[in-house]
Order: structure tokens, then C-alpha cells, then sequence
């Protein structure tokens, strides 16, 4: 006859079916408190948010670390404090300044976001930010995990963080083994990210997480010789933690592609800001168009056609583009052809696009493939 298991499943495997482990006894929680202070003491990083509680730094720095690796933010963060001291020289800057201190950083909503919540602080905070979680969440740009960071990091409130780094950490820590990206799997881990916060020092204790998630246990090929949690790791006593968290739905990447065309005489360019409806909204841009294929020669005619149609100027483009460079766009892989084209005798007069000088264009908040292209052209070429 074969043999039952009499043992009735935990309260916690019952209620939580995809953890490969027991829910963790106190003492684990103890433990990891103790082990994430010591490390955290000899390991947190030197750097320039962490000078002081300053919630406005605190708050721009969790904003560029949104979807930015550390080591890029650094001098981003402090060009833009060096413009921007307080807050309410940001709500009082014009939107095209904003945007330039963040050309090349990418996700540009983030800082238009930032800009506006700065001025809903001047106005409504008398340039304060408030210490209060319902009234950070209302403002733009911040949710549940930014305002707990800021929170807790500034004036060592106790609320829980959950980011990427984070979910990674508990995932393995705790041998999720479902779809990371499911309901019960995130509310599951925002309970025990509420759960695991000590009563005091949340905030360094919630930035200990982050960064043991983001320096130790990467994605790919976690440290754990050098993980102080190591012991306590539902994953690593498996042998599984670089199999975890499992993989959820892949993102389909769409291949697509795209003509920028740099219009130039002397000096000067076309270019025009970019609407609210498109990418890069605010952002300066050249001639961009979609374009049916891979094949420049096929392209070639549409280009022209739209260069007459959208410019008012008949040209013949060279037979292949000066450059070709691939980026991505969200879930779009993009092949970008770039054309250089000098125009003799006047500017074309456009509705859409206007003449800017290359002085113009050294301050203006450029898209970025834009400002590459530019700055491989030989200034003789212009
Ligand atoms: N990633 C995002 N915010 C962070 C922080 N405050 N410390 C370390 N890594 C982070």
C-alpha cells in the first residue's frame, strides 16, 4: 500500500503553495537583520545621496535609480544638484533645462514627473517634501516602492521597499517558485518585506537590501560566497539560486525600422521638440521617419518623398547612410539609418521644423541617437 504523508502541510504552505521552503522561524528574521546591519556597516557605498537625509536628494536619486545602474546616476545626480539645490529651484526651472540635465539617462518621463511634483511641493509643501506616505504617493511619478524608499531613507519611517533588486533577494531567500510577476507571488513578497523591517533604522536597513540585491545577488551569476544571507538562503541550500526567481512571460522584442536625417547649411539645422503624443516628448530631434525595411536602397525614395512632403526640399540621398545605429525603444529593436544632408542657399521654410544654430543645439534637450549621429559628423560636414 502506498504510504500518505499524515503530517498536515504548514499554515504557510497551505496558504502560500509556490514557497519551496517553511515559512522562516523568528529567530531567521533575527538573523537576517543582524547579518544585513554588520554588512551594511563595512559594505554600504560612498555615495552622493547618501551625504545626507536630505529628502529632496534622496527622492532624485531613487528616481534615477528607477531604471539606471548606480555607477551612470553618480554624475547625473550631481549636475543636477549642482543646477537644482533645492527644490524649489527645479519647480521654478523651465522644463527644456530639466530635460538636458537628463539627456542621455533615458525613461524622460521620469524627469518631467519630477518636475511637476516639484512644483506641486513648492506651491502646496511651501518647497517642503512632505514626510507624510499618502500625500508622497499623490504626487507624479511616485508609487508604493519609491515613497517607501524616500520615507524610510529620509526620515526613518518604517515602510517596506520592493523593487527589482528586492524581488530578486526575497524570491531566492525564500524559494518563490512561481511566476515572479503573478498577484499572489508580489503581494506575497510586499508582506514580507513589511514583516522582515526592524523597528528602528529602516531606511538603512532597507538600503542594505537593495544593494546586496543589486552587488551579490545578480541576476545572472549571484555571489554567494560573499552573501551574508547565504546561510539563511532557501535557493542557495537548494543549489538553485541562479534558477530563480523563474522566469514569467519573455518579452517579445519587435524588431522595427527607422531614417533620422541631420538637414544642414551652414551651421545651422532643422530640428523640432517633440510632441506629448510621441517618444522622447520634449526632446529635440532631426527628421525621423519609420521606414519599411532593412534594405536602404528600398527606403531611399519613401525618405525622399517624405523630406519633400514634411520639408519642402528635393534631394537624392546617397545610395547607403553615413551610419547605422541599433538601439532600443521599450519592446522595439530598432535600426536607425542615418543621412547627413547639406542644403545650398537658404533654409527650407517648414511649419514643422525650425532652424537652430549648433550653439543651439549644445544646450537643447537632444534625443539621444540624435546627439550621437551629430557628434560623429565632421564639423566641416555641417
Ligand atoms: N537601488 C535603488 N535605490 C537604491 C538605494 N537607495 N540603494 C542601493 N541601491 C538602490
Amino acid at each position: 500500500m502506498a504510504k500518505t504523508n499524515s503530517r498536515a502541510p504548514s499554515s504557510r504552505q497551505q496558504t502560500y503553495p509556490f514557497l519551496l521552503r517553511q515559512e522562516p522561524s523568528s529567530k531567521w528574521y533575527q538573523q537576517l537583520r543582524s547579518h544585513l546591519k554588520k554588512w551594511f556597516a563595512v559594505n554600504k557605498r560612498d555615495l552622493p545621496w547618501r551625504k545626507n537625509r536630505d529628502p529632496y536628494r534622496i527622492w532624485l536619486s531613487e528616481v534615477m535609480l528607477q531604471q539606471t545602474q548606480v555607477v551612470t546616476v553618480v554624475d547625473y545626480f550631481n549636475r543636477f544638484t549642482s543646477q537644482f539645490p533645492t527644490i524649489q529651484q527645479l519647480a521654478a526651472a523651465p522644463e527644456e533645462t530639466v530635460l538636458s540635465l537628463w539627456e542621455g539617462l533615458g525613461y524622460y518621463r521620469r524627469a518631467r514627473n519630477m518636475h511637476a511634483a516639484a512644483k506641486i511641493i513648492a506651491t502646496q509643501f511651501d518647497g517642503q517634501f512632505p514626510n507624510n506616505l499618502k500625500e508622497v504617493m499623490a504626487l507624479p511619478g511616485i508609487g508604493r516602492y519609491s515613497a517607501g524608499a524616500i520615507l524610510s531613507i529620509a526620515f526613518d519611517q518604517r515602510h517596506p521597499i520592493l523593487e527589482g533588486n528586492t524581488f530578486r533577494l526575497h524570491s531566492r531567500l525564500l524559494g518563490v517558485n512561481a511566476d515572479p510577476r503573478s498577484k499572489p507571488v508580489e503581494n506575497y513578497l510586499w508582506e514580507f518585506s513589511t514583516r522582515v523591517l526592524p523597528q528602528r533604522r529602516t531606511g538603512d536597513f532597507n538600503q542594505a537590501l537593495m544593494e546586496i540585491g543589486s552587488e551579490i545577488c545578480k541576476p545572472k551569476k549571484p555571489d554567494c560566497q560573499h552573501c551574508p544571507l547565504a546561510k539563511l538562503c532557501a535557493a542557495n541550500a537548494l543549489g538553485i539560486q541562479s534558477e530563480l526567481p523563474i522566469s514569467g512571460k519573455k518579452t517579445i522584442y519587435e524588431p522595427r525600422n527607422q531614417a533620422l536625417v541631420i538637414v544642414h547649411s551652414h551651421k545651422q539645422f532643422l530640428a523640432r521638440k517633440r510632441t506629448s503624443e510621441e517618444w522622447w516628448s520634449g526632446l529635440w530631434d532631426f527628421f525621423r521617419i519609420d521606414t519599411s525595411s532593412e534594405n536602404d536602397a528600398t527606403n531611399r525614395r519613401t525618405i525622399e518623398a517624405e523630406l519633400q512632403e514634411q520639408i519642402g526640399i528635393s534631394i537624392s540621398l546617397p545610395e547607403k547612410p553615413t551610419k547605422v545605429i541599433r538601439h532600443g525603444v521599450t519592446k522595439y529593436r530598432i535600426r536607425l539609418a542615418c543621412y547627413s544632408v547639406a542644403v545650398d542657399g537658404p533654409m527650407p521654410n517648414s511649419k514643422k521644423y525650425s532652424v537652430v544654430t549648433q550653439n543651439e543645439l549644445e544646450t537643447l534637450p537632444l534625443n539621444i541617437t540624435a546627439r550621437q549621429f551629430l557628434s560623429c559628423l565632421p564639423d566641416q560636414d555641417c
